[in-house]
């Protein structure tokens, strides 16, 4: 994947199986965000192929390939402000129910997740602290039916109780269902999560196993878990 003609990542092979957390971790600017944009079509790799389910996606419409099942929580979270906390959980049905279809199934799942949501579902977006953007900003992606969920550095500016919560949520999310592809660069708690791991350098996967394996690491400890 590259940007105007730049390399950003280099045959950066990795799997995600069915049923699976595995955390993609690295430092800023690995490529990471690059990956998750070329999973959901918003960048186009150069060489090199997607597949999902078995089936090559490369190439195909972002909107063509959230309907087949995969969803991104951005990096930065990117709720829509203006929109309450329900409008924004309704945008993330859309491809499915187009708004105004029956989403009250999705947004009683979403809220029991994340039962903090439930007294602001009235509020505005903008008026939401950083964690409660987060919760949000995943409670979204649900709102999609996701079989894949893509989290890009979900605990990025959160303080350590609220990272805390939001990492056993996503692990509760994915026991009920969907498979978590989850990029972080705080990779004590991502592999504290995780069932198998990659280590992005420079656009380059250099280190791969299970998560035990990659705590156990030295190279992984000094360089992602603070050792
Ligand atoms: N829109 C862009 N235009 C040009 N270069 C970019 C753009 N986005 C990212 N890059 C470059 O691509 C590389 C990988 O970036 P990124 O995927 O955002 O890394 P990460 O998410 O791991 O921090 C970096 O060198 C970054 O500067
Ligand atoms: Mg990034």
């Amino acid at each position: 994947m590259s940007y105007e003609g730049v390399p950003a990542v280099h045959g950066a092979s990795f799997r995600v199986e069915a049923g699976e957390i595995v955390a993609l971790l690295g430092a800023n600017g690995a490529g990471k965000t690059t990956i998750l944009r070329a999973l959901v079509g918003l960048v186009r790799p150069t060489r090199g192929e997607v597949l999902l389910f078995g089936r090559p996606i490369t190439g195909h419409p972002t909107e063509a390939i959230v309907r087949l099942g995969v969803s991104l929580v951005p990096e930065g979270r990117r709720i829509f402000p203006g929109l309450t906390v329900f409008g924004n959980l309704e945008m993330g049905a859309t491809p499915w129910s187009g708004l105004g279809g029956d989403i009250s199934g999705e947004l009683e799942q979403v809220l029991a997740l994340f039962p903090h949501l439930r007294p602001r579902l009235g509020q505005r977006g903008w008026s939401l602290s950083c964690g409660e953007q987060q919760m949000l900003a995943i409670g979204r992606a649900l709102m999609a039916r996701p079989r894949l969920l893509l989290l890009d550095e979900p605990s990025l500016g959160l303080g350590p109780l609220v990272v805390r919560s939001m990492f056993q949520a996503i692990r509760e999310t994915n026991g009920r269902g969907p498979t978590v592809l989850l990029v972080e660069q705080n990779g004590a708690m991502a592999l504290g999560i995780a069932h198998r791991g990659y280590v992005l350098e420079h656009g380059r996967i250099v280190l791969e196993g299970d998560a035990q394996g990659l705590r156990a690491n030295p190279r992984v400890r000094e360089a992602y878990l603070g050792a």
